[in-house]
């Protein structure tokens, strides 16, 4: 963790959360937020669509950001059933994850779909939370390092900074699995991103950017990770839909 990039913990609810669980979990996140302030660490809830609004409502005028889980590339149309960046704009989120392996997996995205989702985020006034992450089969190939530079070549807009991107490393396999990289292989995949960025966008990007981990982050593991050097924050999954569990992890940045 750098003193210069600020911890961010983003909770990724994925298709989890009715009205019943998810307003009592983002209460009491926005009490410990409250009674913590001010806190070392940013902290994000990226609910399903379904529950964005009623989030809001419960995390206005806390410290707590809230973000949607994917957005269309287009403004506006005939494209039924998505959700638009402007839309999310609109509820009061401030970021979006785009390109989860989830959402590459299930509806086939590719990293230029998933470039231009974030663009459409970025034009919108959020933060794009763009995914990358290698498969099992590609980690054993060893092929991770290339994996991952080709996804942020591809899948980062050009036109990112600091204000309008974090990137997320997630190895498929590590998601929702209890496994992870050790953390030797989590920083050297980070330091690798960063010099992408460097390359790609310049230095100033490369060292303001954040670079967030996901995949089976738990309080018990949280303090480890956390404390790698190009490692920002983290992007939760399962443990994300425990405030006990997740604000632990938040504090493992303090
Ligand atoms: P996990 O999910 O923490 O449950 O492994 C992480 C993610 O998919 O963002």
């Amino acid at each position: 963790m750098s003193v210069q990039r600020r911890p961010l913990i983003a909770g990724n609810w994925k298709m989890n959360g009715l009205r019943e669980t998810a307003i009592p979990l983002v209460g009491e996140l926005a009490t410990k937020m409250n009674t913590a302030a001010p806190t070392s660490f940013d902290m994000l809830v990226c609910p399903p669509a379904t529950m964005i609004d009623a989030v809001v409502d419960v995390a206005y005028e806390t410290d707590l950001a809230v973000g949607g889980q994917d957005c269309h590339m287009a403004e506006s149309g005939a494209h039924t059933g998505d959700i638009s960046a402007q839309m999310l704009k609109d509820l009061g989120c401030s970021y979006v994850i785009v390109g989860h392996s989830e959402r590459r997996t299930d509806h086939g995205e590719m990293d230029d779909v998933v470039r231009a989702k974030a663009e459409a985020a970025q034009a919108a006034g959020l933060i794009a939370v763009v995914c990358v992450g290698e498969t099992e089969a590609e980690r054993d190939k060893g092929i991770t390092i290339d994996v991952v530079a080709a996804q942020i070549a591809g899948s980062v807009p050009p036109d990112s900074n600091a204000g309008n991107v974090v990137v997320a490393y997630e190895p498929v396999w590590a998601i929702g699995t209890g496994r992870t990289p050790t953390s030797d292989e989590i920083q050297d995949v980070h330091a690798m991103m960063r010099g992408k960025i460097l390359e790609l966008l310049g230095a100033d990007e490369a060292a303001s950017i954040h670079l967030l981990y996901g995949g089976s982050v738990k309080p018990s593991n949280a303090v480890e990770l956390m404390g790698l050097a190009d490692v920002d924050g983290a992007l939760v999954g399962g443990a994300s839909l425990s405030h006990d569990d997740f604000w632990a992890i938040a504090e493992a940045c303090s």
